[in-house]
């Protein structure tokens, strides 16, 4: 028997009567969005959401309208049980798992795009990615009503559309950003990570090198553009097929920054082994 499972819900009536039971106790309500396949980095969100609320919801939603191909879609992978088994104890009331039509019932019409913050970045490489996302996440805090949301700094420009999007549409939440965690050897936790064979694994943290590598140089008082260009160079020359961007942007606006001179982050995405992996890192501002 294991203790500590969270329930399974899968319908909008079930959720809002779980929540409407907590609500009338007073108690506070987190939510936890992933699309499941679920690893450390997914569960310390969890566990900071159930230190900080009453209540825990995490939602399991695999979103169609954010990804860029059919074959990126079929190839995500699905664990549902044993993501169900990883939530045990780590603080989940609810593993909430909708299907199609209960986020897009027939007829959905409505699409929400945050200007600007969704254009650059990710954005530029994988398009109508960032409005899917935005979609789905006001979708699911309007589903939850939660206060609070959980995202990581993994997904940087993730985290500053959702927090746009949720003070622009005056929703009553709170959206909480949380540390990167990583492998052993530096590797951003990501459930893309395990479709890269072992060779591509082996040579795989040499992104998070690199990142490590610009911002000391950048703090040496080396300049950017050939910092920038030679961690693209050396992505390359460590396995990675391809860089798609290698950028330094502010970290309260994603403002292009010729120089590090407010707090920033350096965000990168590269291809390796077919599998497309990002990750970023905070810049301290130069003296
Ligand atoms: P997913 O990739 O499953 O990620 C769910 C949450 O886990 C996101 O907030 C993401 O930033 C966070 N996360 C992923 N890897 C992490 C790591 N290594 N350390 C800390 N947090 C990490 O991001 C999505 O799903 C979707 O776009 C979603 C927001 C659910 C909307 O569909």
């Amino acid at each position: 028997m294991i203790t500590g499972l969270p329930d399974i819900v899968r319908d909008l009536p079930g959720l809002r009567a779980r929540v409407a039971a907590w609500r009338r106790a007073g108690e506070s309500v987190a939510v936890v969005p992933t699309m499941g396949a679920l690893h450390e980095g997914h569960l310390s969100l969890v566990r900071r959401a159930a230190a900080d609320a009453d209540r825990v919801i995490v939602t399991i939603f695999v979103n169609p309208r954010q990804f860029n191909s059919q074959a990126d879609l079929d190839a995500y992978p699905r664990t549902e049980e044993a993501d169900r088994l990883k939530l045990a104890g780590q603080g989940a009331d609810i593993v909430y798992v909708p299907d199609g039509a209960t986020v897009y019932p027939p007829g959905f019409a409505t699409t929400v795009e945050v200007a600007g913050l969704s254009e650059g970045l990710c954005g530029a490489y994988r398009p109508g990615h960032f409005a899917g996302m935005a979609t789905v996440v006001t979708k699911l805090f309007t589903q939850t009503t939660a206060d609070l949301a959980y995202f990581g700094q993994k997904d940087f420009q993730q985290l500053c559309i959702v927090t746009r999007l949720a003070a622009d549409l005056d929703l009553q939440i709170k959206v909480i950003g949380c540390p990167t965690l990583r492998e052993t050897d530096g590797l951003a936790m990501s459930s893309r990570n395990t479709r890269l064979s072992a060779e591509a694994r082996a040579v795989a943290s040499s992104l998070y090198a690199e990142l490590q590598r610009v911002a000391g140089r950048l703090a040496g008082g080396a300049a950017m553009s050939a910092c920038l260009e030679d961690a693209k160079a050396a992505i390359v020359a460590g396995g990675y097929q391809a860089v798609e961007y290698l950028e330094l942007r502010a970290e309260a606006d994603l403002a292009v920054l010729d120089r590090p001179d407010v707090p920033a982050r350096l965000l990168v995405a590269a291809w390796l082994d077919g599998v497309r992996l990002i990750d970023n890192i905070a810049i301290a501002a130069a003296a």
